[in-house]
């Protein structure tokens, strides 16, 4: 299976998905909106294809979509995943790659769509932070749930320190649940998402 990652920064769950070295999947390209993410040097030095385009060079979030959805293309993917790309998709963009579009997102979705989570689940006082992973759909941060990782909010934290602890859970979580999509585990019921690998 052929996947293309996206990134806007610093890339460690693109990192991560890499070094999980998953069976029969190939990491066919890193592309950024950002052409000084560090994660696409990290990915070059590996001899992955990496490419940029600079959404300010566009006149709207649409042309710059369209140019995105191009290049990804040219790599005829099986599965797009979203790792820390910090732009809003529009929604032909999401249609285009239905049911193949997977993004990290640092909360307990339904809970903190957007940004700035850590903060906002230190405001609110919870002892419970995590990070779901999820299709995307043409609604921000609500697609059908594939995995979620919960863990302590302790009384010392800051934004960083939760940040860190929900990094870590990240970094297990992505990669399992791109394997398990291209292990076709993951079958979509609605707003539910079976996976085979559980049950069993
Ligand atoms: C992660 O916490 C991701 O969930 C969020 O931005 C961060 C990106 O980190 N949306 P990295 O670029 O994968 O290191």
């Amino acid at each position: 299976k052929n996947i293309v990652i996206l990134i806007s920064g610093r890339g460690s769950n693109m990192q991560a998905l890499v070094e999980a070295n998953i069976p029969d999947a190939r990491i066919a390209a890193v592309l950024s909106n950002n052409p000084q993410a560090a994660g696409l040097a990290w990915a070059a030095e590996r001899g992955i294809a990496t490419a940029a385009l600079n959404h300010r060079d566009f006149p709207d979030r649409a042309a710059f979509d369209r140019a995105m959805a191009d290049k990804i293309d040219a790599h005829a993917p099986d599965l797009v995943v979203l790792a820390g790309f910090m732009r809003i998709l529009t929604p032909e963009f999401c249609r285009h790659y239905e049911n193949r579009l997977i993004n990290i997102h640092p909360s307990l979705l339904p809970a903190f769509t957007g940004l700035h989570t850590h903060q906002r689940a230190l405001d609110e006082g919870c002892r419970i932070a995590g990070c779901t992973v999820h299709f995307a759909t043409a609604e921000l941060d609500n697609g059908p749930i594939i995995a979620q990782a919960a863990v302590p909010v302790l009384d010392g934290d800051d934004a960083d320190t939760l940040a860190a602890r929900v990094l870590a859970a990240e970094h297990q979580i992505f990669p399992q649940a791109v394997a398990d999509f291209v292990s076709g585990s993951l079958k979509i019921v609605g707003k539910r998402v079976i996976n085979a690998r559980r049950r069993q």
